[in-house]
């Protein structure tokens, strides 16, 4: 993943360079590092700590220029450790930051170790460092498209050179890189939000493209060599620190803003129609008989249980798969079917390479349900529907899963509509609901202090189970997820009729059984399935909705829900368990907006 910035400009660029680390901290932070060009030889500073630490280095040791590059690493090849940190030098004349995986990474090493060149680190990312010292003839602009061509895998970089100052070269494959444009000053970044402040007119950078930044200008040849000229877009970033406010964390914030970011994604709309997802859509809509939906992490989930409401309200076949899986394996394309990748950042390459694998299969449907407007997925799908979730700042997914799953009950009223299961009565009864969601969810969001009672319990555990049935099987998923990434306790989530087929083994005493109990169809077989665990000597945490005659008694504690709420029920069951896993984080002490070896959007496969 990674995140870089360049900058030429004629003022002192450090600042703007660390400054552009904080903000793209969300890519990794394993560690960070920054170079600059000063009367003509490379300086640089490195940290295995976070950018304050890098700050701090920057300003004790006036690493000033007016060229420079940095960089905030999330590890793939090599430890997080000082030598593997970026900027990597080749011969203190050039350095590099990378963003990405080099996959013939090894073949090139022993071909440079050939021509004599010495690695200091285990990073993939030297070599094309020495590759590009090994091909300077005067010129780095040549130099890096002369290298690029030898490169196999995903990337982005910034490359400067002591010999030129006032040029930075950048090269995207994969990655995601924007050049900023300023008056006398140029930048490059991985986000244009990396540059807010600095300027705000970005050209996106296609695939295979290698630019120049001088002073005055940019150059830019396509993935063929020739000169290429690309559309200039504003793009308002706002890059001002976000206020914790009374909160502890950003993800106890962001749990606490979903009532406002779900109120924010609802259409205003008095009904809904194909136009709320682009020009295109009622056409595209008109003639597609499945779905086929793509996605990672949390976003997966949010896919998972919207197949529910798919095949339930809009009665269209709906298939989820996770990006990573469905862009190597062989499948059968259905030109007929509507793709949709799913996706906070809109970045996340599986999810990228998903789609891109999906239409070159000849799906020509495709629809982005994402966070962010400018990202390479809305750019790339026919259609798109924008979440309003605003900024997700805690790598822990919460207020993003819950305003995609509003996204996604609006697709599959919508679709419902236009194939004819759902009448305008019934479309007005989910409006209502809809709308009825964000006070809902503050009364889920009052049981803090009894889920903060339950998080003690937890924090001394190593080990649950979380289950759930039919449309909150998903959400059993998103809780167990959740609990995993921030407190680092390991947690499986089962549809609670399989716990027979095996995770009963695992059923003690010492076992937390995490329970969604919605007032549904399946409640009396979900009841069914809470005395298996009991009678096992397990230890039951109930969510139960109101009515559901599930009472706090030997071996089961109950929270009670304030009340059920039909199919949209899923968005308020996952809040507790957001919860849950944020007060048993904060318990057992870890990093919970930074949990350990993470990051908030992976642009590697
Ligand atoms: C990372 C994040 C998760 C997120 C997943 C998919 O793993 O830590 O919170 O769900 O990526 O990200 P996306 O931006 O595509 O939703």
């Amino acid at each position: 993943m990674c995140g870089i910035v360049g900058a030429v400009a004629q003022r002192n660029i450090a600042s703007i360079l660390v400054e552009g680390l904080r903000r793209l901290e969300y890519r990794g932070y394993d560690s960070c590092g920054v170079a600059v060009l000063a009367d003509g030889a490379l300086r640089r500073a490195r940290s295995v700590a976070r950018v304050a630490d890098l700050d701090a280095q920057v300003r004790e040791s006036d690493l000033d220029g007016v060229t420079g590059i940095s960089h905030t690493r999330w590890a793939t090849h090599g430890a997080p450790v000082t030598d593997n940190a970026h900027p990597i030098f080749s011969r203190d004349t050039v350095a590099l930051v990378h963003n990405g995986i080099i996959e013939n990474y090894e073949s090139l090493r022993e071909m440079l170790r050939g021509k004599g060149y010495e690695f200091a680190s285990q990073t993939d990312t030297e070599v094309v460092t020495h590759l590009i010292h090994s091909l300077y003839r005067g010129d780095l602009y040549a130099a890096v498209r002369e290298a690029v061509k030898q490169l196999h895998g995903a990337y982005a970089i910034a490359v400067i050179h002591k010999d030129q100052p006032h040029t930075v070269v950048g090269a995207r494959a994969g990655s995601p890189l924007v050049v900023g444009l300023g008056e006398g000053e140029n930048f490059l970044a991985s986000d244009a939000l990396a540059l807010a402040g600095s300027t705000e007119r970005f050209i996106f950078l296609e695939e295979g493209d290698v630019c120049e930044l001088s002073l005055n200008g940019v150059r830019i040849a396509d993935r063929d060599g020739n000169d290429a000229v690309r559309e200039v877009r504003t793009v308002v970033a706002y890059g001002g620190a976000v206020e914790l406010g009374p909160y502890r964390h950003f993800m106890q914030k962001e749990i606490f803003e979903q009532p406002r970011a779900i109120a924010d994604t609802i259409p205003q709309a008095e009904a809904f129609d194909a136009t709320l997802f682009g020009e295109k859509a009622a056409e595209a809509f008109a003639g597609i008989d499945s779905l086929l939906i793509l996605a990672c992490g949390t976003s997966y989930y949010s896919g998972l249980t919207a197949k529910y409401w798919l095949e339930s309200i809009a009665k269209i076949p709906t298939q989820v798969e996770i990006a990573s899986e469905y862009r190597y394996r062989d499948s059968v394309p259905n030109p007929k079917a509507l793709v949709v990748v799913i996706s906070q950042s809109g970045e996340t390459a599986d999810t990228l390479a998903a789609l891109k694998h999906a239409q070159s299969l000849g799906h020509r449907h495709t629809l982005s349900i994402c966070n962010v407007g400018t990202s390479a997925m809305v750019r790339l799908t026919e259609l798109a529907f924008l979440t309003h979730a605003g900024r997700e700042i805690g790598v822990a997914s919460t207020k993003a899963f819950t305003t995609q799953l509003v996204a996604l009950f609006v697709l599959a009223v919508t679709l419902g509509k236009m194939r004819g299961h759902v009448d305008a009565a019934q479309e007005a009864g989910y409006i209502k609901q809809l709308r009825h969601l964000p006070a809902a969810l503050n009364s889920v969001l009052a049981l803090e202090p009894q889920i903060i009672a339950w998080s003690e319990e937890f924090s001394r555990k190593e080990n649950a189970l979380f289950l759930g049935r039919g449309l909150h099987y998903p959400i059993a998923l998103e809780g167990a997820l959740k609990l995993k990434e921030i407190s680092y306790i390991h947690a499986e989530a089962y549809p609670a009729g399989e716990l027979k087929h095996g995770p009963l083994a695992l059923v003690t005493e010492a076992m937390p059984v995490v329970t969604v109990a919605p007032n549904d169809a399946l409640l009396e077989k979900l009841k069914s399935n809470i005395q298996e665990v009991r009678a096992r000597g397990g230890q039951l945490y109930v969510f139960a909705d109101a009515d559901t005659r599930i009472v706090n008694d030997e071996g089961i504690h109950v929270i009670r829900m304030p009340e059920h709420y039909g199919l949209l029920s899923p968005i308020l069951h996952v809040v507790p368990l957001q919860l849950l896993a944020y007060h048993t984080a904060c318990a057992r002490g870890t990093d919970v907006d930074k949990p350990r070896n993470l990051a908030k959007s992976v642009t590697v496969e």
